[in-house]
């Protein structure tokens, strides 16, 4: 049995901070509502809860987020860094990369990253990000990360399959739920520190570079009241998705989906 049990993944741990402690459960409905109400009892930053079954998995923008029991990877994160409110939008890019770099080594596989949170291989969505910010009179208190893997399911849910996949799936072989999640730990932890000491545009750059969605690339973005298309220019300060609309207009959008991509435009 693969299990996440706290003492199996200390044991592994390199962190500082990350992971400790862990609050692991056989179920729950959602690790991010755990992970609330501790850190507003005052859980300290780098706690982590974990379970083998999330109920009620939440997804951004409203979405639920599908999980099977003992297959798929559901864990959570309270941060308290103390950075400008502006800053926070980079983290789950940040995020997204190191959980990109773990899956790429235990896996073999490589996710490309798609704006803002989601992973993706083979064109296929096998881990979403969703941070939760809570703030008090304009300033940080904490923030909760909660990361969703598909991982060893044979078959994802029920009307997915054209749009999601495992690393099963992708593989053709079981993965170590335990050593993915410390590898998320370990590779996250860096980039978390350099990003605590404001040095954004570096990982910034590094997200553009793992990539293929954030450059000259077609797409449409879905805000919420309207959509529109456009070409893919990087990112902007505070990892905007930087969106080309015709000629000299540049639109920068903070928050928002990429619903429908073409292939890459090439530059003349
Ligand atoms: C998305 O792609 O829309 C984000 C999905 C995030 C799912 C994870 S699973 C662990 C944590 N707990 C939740 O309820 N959601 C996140």
């Amino acid at each position: 049995m693969d299990l996440l049990l706290p003492s199996l993944i200390e044991r592994q741990l390199d962190s500082i901070r990350l992971g400790k402690p862990i609050h692991h459960y056989v179920q729950l409905g959602s690790t991010n509502d755990i992970a609330d109400q501790l850190a507003g009892d005052g859980a300290p930053e780098g706690t982590m809860v974990v379970t083998e079954h999330q109920t009620h998995g939440r997804g951004r923008l409203g979405r639920s987020w599908f999980s099977q029991k003992g297959k798929d990877l559901c864990f959570s994160l309270v941060l308290r860094p103390d950075v400008p409110l502006g800053n926070l939008s980079c983290l789950s890019l940040i995020l997204g990369i190191a959980v990109g770099d773990a899956i790429e080594k235990i896996s073999g596989l490589k996710p490309d990253l798609k704006w803002p949170n989601d992973l993706l291989v083979n064109g296929k969505k096998c881990c979403g990000i969703l941070s939760e910010v809570k703030t008090e009179f304009g300033e940080v208190k904490y923030l909760i990360v909660g990361i969703g893997i598909n991982v060893n399911a044979k078959v994802v849910s029920k009307g997915l399959s054209m749009t999601a996949s495992t690393l099963f799936q992708q593989t053709g072989q079981e993965i170590s739920r335990s050593q993915l999640l410390v590898e998320i730990l370990n590779c996250f932890e860096p980039f978390y520190f350099e990003f605590l000491e404001q040095k954004i545009k570096p990982l910034l750059d590094l997200w553009v570079k793992k990539s293929s969605y954030a450059e000259d690339r077609w797409v449409v973005v879905k805000q919420m009241d309207h959509s529109f298309q456009g070409i893919t220019q990087g990112l902007g300060r505070h990892g905007a998705l930087l969106v080309k609309r015709g000629e000299g207009c540049v639109e920068e959008v903070l928050a928002g989906d990429i619903i429908e991509w073409g292939k890459k435009v090439t530059r003349s």
